[in-house]
């Protein structure tokens, strides 16, 4: 079962179980998990959807586009250089990244 974990800033943690691949942000916003805005909607344009991921899966995500580093320097709370991305731009549930495990930010505006 593939899922989703967000680790909240006040240590509370919402883990989703997914049916079909699903990006970070999408799937947040769906299930309500507190802190993920995506006010772009996924186009790589607002840097709401910001999340730190969990060293153990860096490893397997895809490449930081061009679109989603200049987004990454303008996030509300600062970026972390090895952990910060854009959780519309990263799909989970498919081939290569199974499950992952991601810190909400303090702030997204
Ligand atoms: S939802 Fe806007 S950049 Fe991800």
């Amino acid at each position: 079962m593939s899922t989703i974990t967000y680790h909240q800033p006040d240590g509370q943690t919402q883990v989703l179980e997914l049916d079909q691949p699903e990006r970070i942000m999408q799937a947040a916003l769906k299930n309500s998990v507190p802190g993920i805005v995506g006010e772009c909607g996924g186009q790589a344009m607002c840097a709401t959807c910001h999340v730190y991921v969990r060293e153990e899966y860096l490893d397997a995500l895809p490449e930081i586009s061009e679109d989603e580093e200049e987004m990454l320097e303008v996030t509300a709370s600062e970026r972390d250089e090895r952990r910060s991305r854009l959780g519309c731009q990263i799909e989970v549930g498919g081939p290569g990244l199974e499950s992952i495990e991601v810190d909400v930010p303090e702030e997204q505006i």
